[in-house]
């Protein structure tokens, strides 16, 4: 029989201490779109609820917009850049596979020698990231980690498809997660359903993005429910009890109709950045929680249930509590 390992001893739970988040400087908007592919502002409006969207420029790459979105946060909770032990950054949309971005975001950082790697869940990515960030945490293989959601969807995005460029945007969102004694971070509910991994795809190096609109509506809209309600459960926090709700911004009509579905309270705060930003992917839940906190919508210690779901399909839940 071979003989067992030691362990280390982690900490109780982890908390996030601070948001940050990066918009590119370029708002597009849909009159603007509607110039180039046969669509309406109208259209778009009353389809997927997008009034604008911003596209990053050749100084705003993934990184650049990592770093941003980063320092950001870094400063919003106090936390020194040396103290940061590991970095995470969730992206669908890096420039190249090799090398992973996130050692270059540390290093322009000044962080020291972190763990430090990507993560490609698509738009579930931030709630995956912040997962593996908290079991980091309560393993002790962490103690301040950075998980930043960063995309630049619109390299991948073919500017003539009014099927997938009316929606996607760029930009970045990071949080900085931290060893607590009081958890602030609840269990993951996550999945994913391989057999429509082609309904959002990229083919190959030279081609864009792919999108089966009506099948990514129809299972977001009708599978992914008990997952949020789970995620509740497992936190020991009533549905009723969320006080913010901040589901992945694909489309507003599935905000809309997640929001019958689910028995949130009346006055929830629910995170409709979508409206100003399209669809961010893996940046679109933490852009949307720092707009959110910046406008007093979601207060220091109210719960706010997490959703991110896309391509691949995976889809990843929990609940928070806002610093
Ligand atoms: C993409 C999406 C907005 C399309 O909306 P839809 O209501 O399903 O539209 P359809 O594809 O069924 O097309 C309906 C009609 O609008 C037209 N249409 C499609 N895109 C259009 C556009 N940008 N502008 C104007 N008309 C458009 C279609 O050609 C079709 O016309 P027809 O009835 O004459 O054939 C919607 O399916 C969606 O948001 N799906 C989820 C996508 C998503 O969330 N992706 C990211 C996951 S992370």
């Amino acid at each position: 029989m071979s003989r067992g390992l030691s362990l280390r001893k982690g900490a109780a739970g982890a908390r996030i201490l601070g948001f940050g988040d990066y918009r590119p400087r370029r708002i597009v908007t849909n009159d603007e779109i509607s110039q180039r592919v046969d669509t309406t502002d109208e259209w778009i409006r009353t389809r997927v609820g997008i009034s604008e969207r911003r596209f990053a420029g050749d100084d705003e790459s993934v990184v650049d917009m990592s770093v941003a979105a980063a320092g950001k946060a870094l400063a919003t909770s106090g936390v020194l850049a040396q103290d940061i032990d590991t970095v995470i950054v969730a992206t669908c949309s890096a420039p190249a596979p090799i090398p992973g971005l996130a050692p270059e975001v540390a290093h322009r950082l000044a962080i020291s020698a972190p763990g430090a790697f990507d993560l490609n869940a698509a738009c579930a990515g931030f709630c995956y990231g912040l997962s593996a960030a908290a079991d980091a945490i309560r393993s002790g293989s962490a103690r301040y980690a950075l998980v930043i959601g960063a995309e630049k969807l619109t390299d991948w995005t073919d500017q003539d498809d009014r099927g997938t460029c009316i929606i996607f945007g760029d930009g970045a969102g990071a949080a900085v997660v931290a060893a607590s004694d009081t958890p602030g971070v609840g269990p993951v509910v996550w999945g994913s359903d391989g057999e429509k991994s082609r309904a959002i795809s990229v083919a190959g190096r030279s081609s864009f993005m792919t999108m089966d609109g009506r099948a990514v509506y129809r299972w977001a809209t009708t599978q992914l429910a008990d997952s949020a309600h789970r995620a509740c459960e497992l936190a020991g926090v009533d549905i009723g009890e969320i006080d913010v709700f901040v589901p992945h911004q694909a489309n507003l009509r599935i905000v809309d109709s997640m929001l019958r579905t689910m028995k949130f309270k009346d006055d929830v705060a629910v995170a409709r950045d979508i409206v100003y930003s399209g669809n961010t992917s893996s940046a679109s839940i933490p852009l949307a929680l720092t707009a959110m906190i910046e406008r007093g919508e979601a207060k220091t210690g109210d719960t706010a249930l997490l959703l991110g779901f896309g391509a691949g399909l995976t889809y990843a839940g929990q609940v928070i509590i806002c610093p």
